[in-house]
């Protein structure tokens, strides 16, 4: 992330970065426990999905998507993605920022998602499913390790799922067949798991149907809320940020497709009309 771009000190919105719509299950969590701020979300539609791309691709879309934000005024960023999380989020922290501004902060998802399912497994016995990014990256089970050495984590990639949130077809039943088809595999791997990670911020939309098919004793975790109860407890264990992100209650939403194609797509998962912005990320 090259460091001619020019950067102020001045506060600004927290940005909120997905490779599509799945980021919306997020904001909307974080929007309705932290009202008070100013958000901007950047979906790049026009190059999801990630899932299915190699680790230098979407280091490089995240840097990019990163630097726009910044360059918006953004001092914090979520990456409000777990590919992104799992494949750009230590390079972005450990390489990018410090050459560029180290005041400035970007969070990913995985570790409060992560810290929320010792609670939530009473026999230790734990899914994930994902992307394939995700699952190849090994994150889940790596940050589970650290916090929970005795669980048991089992992965399945999902790469149908996000393209059926993407095209509107997760209520269809194309959607039926490729959600029962994952939730099997998983459960086929490791019978006695009894919590399983939502480990992709597109899957609450096809909740009812992985429900529909996950046996009715598996708690399924979702990330939104954990996220949003994170980012209040960072906010407030750091003031000098916090003083940074500005306090309007208004959020811009930008994405890398058509700006009309995205507002009537994000209405489904927000409920409410918006106006959108098209931006190109290089
Ligand atoms: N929603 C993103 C995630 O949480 C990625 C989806 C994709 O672009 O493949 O992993």
């Amino acid at each position: 992330m090259e460091s001619y771009i020019q950067l102020s000190k001045s506060p600004g919105p927290i940005g909120v970065f997905d490779s599509g719509y799945g980021g919306l299950t997020i904001y909307n969590e974080i929007q309705k426990l932290l009202p008070q701020y100013d958000y901007i979300y950047l979906g790049d539609n026009a190059r999801t999905p990630y899932g299915t791309r190699s680790f230098d691709v979407v280091y490089e879309f995240t840097r990019q998507a990163v630097r726009y934000l910044f360059q918006q005024g953004c001092q914090l960023v979520i990456l409000a993605c777990n590919t992104a999380s799992a494949k750009a989020l230590r390079t972005i922290q450990q390489v990018d920022i410090p050459s560029l501004d180290p005041n400035r902060r970007v969070l990913g998802i995985i570790r409060p998602t992560v810290e929320c399912i010792g609670d939530i497994t009473e026999n230790r016995h734990v899914g994930v499913l994902a992307t394939e990014g995700t699952i190849k990256s090994h994150s889940y089970p790596l940050e589970i390790r650290k916090l929970y050495p005795e669980i048991e984590v089992t992965g399945e990639a999902c790469p149908m799922w996000v393209p059926l949130v993407e095209t509107g077809e997760y209520n269809s039943e194309g959607a039926d067949y490729f959600v029962k088809r994952h939730v099997d595999n998983l459960m086929a791997r490791d019978p006695e798991i009894d919590a399983i990670i939502l480990g992709c911020t597109h899957y609450p939309l096809l909740l009812d149907k992985i429900r529909k098919y996950t046996p009715e004793r598996v708690k399924l975790l979702t990330q939104g809320s954990a996220v949003a109860e994170s980012l209040k407890l960072y906010l407030e264990r750091h003031t000098s940020m916090e003083e940074l992100c500005t306090k309007g209650g208004n959020t811009l939403f930008c994405t890398t497709e058509a700006g009309g194609k995205f507002g009537e797509q994000a209405s489904v998962f927000l409920n409410h009309s918006i106006e959108v912005k098209n931006v190109t990320l290089v």
